[in-house]
């Protein structure tokens, strides 16, 4: 199995286009890379990729993959998407897929397929372009990913419903564990950590590969820069540091273990900072675009 990781940076991606923090002011300077939005894709052999999360730069990212155009005017560099949530960053890059020429395939939670049906009706606005294909994610199953060896498992994470809800119930976030019968490497993927409970933690130990939660270093991270009044917490993800942190677990685990989804607000992300030493000192990996793993 092969993963890439094609966006690492949360929601806004890094820079963000109307941020003056520190960070995203140290990218402008040249002391951070640029990073897009949340996403990876995942593939066995020569095996169509799967993408999961479609995120807003999903058309920039998508060109960046190798696609074999030899099978006539069209081609499609996916066989599916596969979501772990409905947040904006992870599904407005479905519209973009709208030019299919065949429905397109969506794996995910009845939760978010009823999300993306009714306050945010993507799904609904896509039965008119390309059509949707929609495949439950049931929990406790095994859903094999169609064209190819791979199957993925779904546990709860954790997290708020996307804020588009409003007061409504909403879907909260899940992680997958990504098997393929053709191997023997185990992908866990869980963008959103809100708690290192039980569950988590016991999935986080079967991976060989983990790309896992680093959007905040610290549970005030926005707040602290009067970027906002929610904490991490109050957003769906732990911090790495500080009360509740994940970072010495994560650098705990017998896995080769790469922070995604993190956020621009992040000081892990300029290079020169005290708190990515922290981070690689841990033997944690902070994602780039264009990261490859093989398992
Ligand atoms: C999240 O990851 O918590 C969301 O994407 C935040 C947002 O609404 O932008
Ligand atoms: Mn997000
Ligand atoms: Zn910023």
């Amino acid at each position: 199995m092969r993963v890439r990781i094609i966006g690492s940076a949360a929601g806004g991606g890094f820079p963000q286009w109307n941020c003056n923090c520190p960070v995203c002011a140290g990218a402008r300077e040249g002391r951070a890379t640029p990073r897009t939005q949340s996403s990876i894709v995942v593939r066995s052999g020569e095996d169509p990729w799967y993408l999961v999360n479609a995120s807003p730069d999903l058309l920039g990212q998508l060109a960046e993959l190798p696609t074999d155009r030899s099978s006539g005017m069209r081609s499609n560099p996916i066989a599916g998407v596969v979501l772990t949530d409905g947040e904006i960053d992870h599904t407005a890059g479905l519209l973009l897929l709208r030019e299919s020429s065949a429905p397109l395939r969506v794996y995910s939670t009845a939760r978010v397929r009823d999300a993306l049906t009714s306050d945010y009706p993507l799904l609904t606005m896509l039965e008119r372009y390309c059509g949707v294909d929609w495949r439950p994610l049931e929990p406790g199953a095994s859903t094999p990913l169609e064209g190819t060896t791979l199957s993925v498992e779904t546990f709860p994470t954790g997290g708020d419903a996307p804020l588009y809800m409003g007061d409504a119930p909403g879907p909260s976030a899940i992680g997958l564990t990504v098997r393929d019968s053709a191997g023997d490497g185990t992908l866990v993927y869980v963008p959103a950590i809100e708690e290192l409970g039980e569950t988590v933690s016991a999935r986080l130990a079967e991976g060989d590969v983990v790309l896992a939660d680093g959007t905040f270093f610290r549970h005030d991270d926005l707040v602290a820069l009067g970027l906002g009044e929610r904490d991490s917490w109050a957003m769906g993800h732990a911090p790495l540091t500080g009360e509740g942190g994940t970072l010495e677990a994560l650098a705990a685990l017998d896995a080769e273990v790469a922070l995604v989804h993190i956020n621009n607000t992040n000081p892990i992300l300029l290079e020169d900072s005290a708190e990515r030493s922290v981070a690689e000192d841990a033997g944690l990996v902070i994602s780039e675009d264009g990261m490859e793993f093989e398992l």
